[in-house]
């Protein structure tokens, strides 16, 4: 098992407790909370380049490629979409490290690795084709609201600790 925290959260709770919450309880393998605010690939791509958040030829190259290889847009009255949303918030991420978890991790970080670091935009085309590849296989993904990471992950200001380690 892993526990992923970004630099700027504070674990608030015991990490078994945790893994109970969030993988155990329903028999997940993998969880990750969703983006509070947006959910499709496409809004994200506009929000990067917006905020200038990586080389926009990069992008562009990136999303033209997912696009030509099968993502689609997010439909949220889609009865069959295959998550809540395809936008992941991705400062906290639960593992238990089972073959389809850790092969779901490998093939993320690659898109990573190849394309921008921005890893919210390949998350969704990860998915989907991990699932359109391997149809006989169950990927047991755990998409919880991002209210629920900040209820057991707070965020933690670097200002706050100058502040304490002054006293
Ligand atoms: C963005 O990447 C492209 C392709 O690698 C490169 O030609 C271009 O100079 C880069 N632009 C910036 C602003 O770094
Ligand atoms: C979204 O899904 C619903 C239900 O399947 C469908 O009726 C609708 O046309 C879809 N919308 C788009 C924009 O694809």
């Amino acid at each position: 098992y892993s526990i992923w925290l970004d630099s700027k959260l504070r674990l608030q709770l015991d990490p078994l407790l945790i893994l109970e919450y969030f993988l155990w309880r329903k028999g997940h393998e993998y969880a990750i909370s969703n983006h509070y605010d947006r959910h499709c690939v496409w809004e994200e791509v506009v929000r990067n380049k917006k905020l200038n958040k990586y080389n926009h030829t990069i992008i562009d190259q990136q999303f033209e490629f997912y696009q030509a290889d099968g993502l689609t847009r997010f439909n949220a009255s889609d009865p069959n979409r295959l998550l809540p949303s395809n936008v992941p918030e991705g400062s906290f991420i639960i593992r238990a490290h089972t073959p389809m978890s850790n092969l779901f991790s490998c093939l993320w970080f690659n898109e990573v690795d190849r394309f921008t670091p921005r890893d919210q935009l390949s998350f969704a085309y990860t998915y989907q084709k991990l699932r359109r590849m391997n149809p006989g296989k169950p990927f047991h993904l755990h998409m919880f609201k991002d209210c629920e990471r900040r209820a057991i992950a707070k965020l933690y200001h670097h200002r706050s600790e100058e502040k304490r380690n002054t006293r």
